[in-house]
């Protein structure tokens, strides 16, 4: 290892944009190359077939073979994401569903009970409400603000606790510190999804937690063209979870996706900077703003567990949801009229989006929408790279139309 590959020297954002740039990319391995090349290669070869028995023996563990099991590409990428993570190892995989649903089904077994947090992400709802229940695993879904809502979900059965904080619907924040405390003296696994915060703004090892799983479809890819999950643990969790759900259902990261990820990984301190000061800065203006009744952002003195944020985040990039004073009528004109964010259900892109959250949502009770913490009169807002003040004024004409 170089110099510049100890990544663990660094403090802050400056460990952090340095193992983004150099971590892990065996420079001079590859004639001397900038960038490290892209291994787009289903097999590796032996010399010999004595090589290839010590491979299956285990005694060779740092050579490749196939590329559905390590591929020297995506390994830099698993490296580096480690490392942003501070754990010491990571599996990438073909999607962030891809990572959720490989983590938790890699972790459990049937008769197992978990306790996640009810506004995660939609479909990873859907994992823990739908597929976990064909594998008879059962789920209670809790409100997760305090640690009393997973002490009183625990049963003896209970080997999971599923978090994702900040989370999505309202950036509602779990205390990562006392649930990870609780979870250690009952033996439960603990699991979140940092996709929203990001190794950036939170590292929730530095809690306690055990498996960390992200979205770099989001922020970390950045540039809104790669599909990639990662899931970042201790060694024996994650082969655990790789042996079972990674290589043997081929539920992998493809070379040509680790390699534009890579490339997009080398502006994410830069560009997590600019998405935290710009995400403040619109958070401010539309709480200040006459015709908004709410604005949902953790870095805001007014977020309802503010304190919090300060305590395990670093910031809150850039992602936001607010009310409507009007009410559910004004929703479609105000989306419609925005002219610099394209209307896309994504985000953590260059390019600023909007979305409506209950898109596809019939009839929504009012005890549901309390629950999944939505209103009718709720939009979500992604603010990308985009110059700050054309999109005050962007947001001032489509509220004010
Ligand atoms: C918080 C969160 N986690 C996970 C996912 C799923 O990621 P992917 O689209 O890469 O499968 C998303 C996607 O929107 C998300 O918002």
């Amino acid at each position: 290892m170089s110099g510049t590959e100890k990544g663990g020297q660094f403090d802050g954002a400056g460990r952090i944009a340095q193992i983004c740039t150099h971590l892990g990319e065996a420079k001079g391995a590859f004639s001397d190359s900038i960038i490290p090349p892209l291994f787009e290669t289903v097999n590796f070869y032996f010399h010999r077939l004595e090589e290839a028995v010590a491979f299956f023996a285990q005694e060779n563990k740092e050579r490749f073979y196939y590329t559905r099991m390590a591929n020297p590409t995506t390994q830099i990428l698993e490296k580096k994401l480690a490392a942003l993570e501070k754990a010491p190892s990571c599996k990438c995989f073909a999607s962030g569903m891809g990572a959720i649903g490989a983590a938790i089904l890699g972790t459990v077994k049937a008769k197992d009970h978990i306790v996640a947090v009810r506004t995660v992400y939609k479909n990873t709802y859907r994992i823990l409400n739908e597929i976990t229940q064909r594998y008879g695993i059962s789920v209670t879904f809790v409100g997760g603000h305090r640690v009393e809502d997973f002490e009183k979900a625990l049963r003896p059965n209970t080997t999971l606790f599923f978090l994702e904080s900040p989370s999505s619907s309202r950036y509602s924040l779990q205390d990562l510190a006392a649930v990870a405390d609780l979870a250690k003296s009952r033996g439960v696994v603990t699991m979140i999804d940092n996709t929203i915060a990001t190794p950036y703004n939170q590292n929730p090892r530095d809690f306690g937690i055990d498996i960390v799983i992200h979205s770099g479809s989001k922020y970390l890819n950045g540039h809104g063209d790669v599909l990639l999950g990662a899931v970042c643990a201790d060694e024996e969790i994650l082969k655990q979870i790789a042996e079972r759900e990674h290589y043997l259902r081929g539920n992998i990261l493809g070379p040509f996706e680790a390699w534009l990820a890579l490339r997009g990984l080398r502006t994410f301190a830069l560009r997590m900077e600019y998405h935290n000061r710009v995400g403040l800065e619109i958070a401010a203006f539309l709480e200040n703003h006459p015709k908004v009744a709410r604005v949902y952002y953790p870095m805001l003195a007014s977020h309802p567990q503010h304190a919090l944020a300060a305590r395990q985040m670093r910031g809150a990039g850039s992602l936001l949801a607010l009310e409507l004073k009007d009410g559910p009528a004004k929703v479609n004109s105000f989306v419609n009229r925005l002219r610099h964010f394209r209307i896309a259900a994504s985000w953590g892109g260059f390019e600023s989006l909007v979305w409506y959250p209950l898109t596809g949502v019939h009839s929504p009770a009012p005890e549901w929408l309390r629950e999944h913490e939505l209103s009718p009169s709720q939009v979500r807002l992604f603010i990308g790279l985009e110059d700050v003040e054309e999109i005050k004024e962007d947001l001032e004409q489509a509220l004010n139309g």
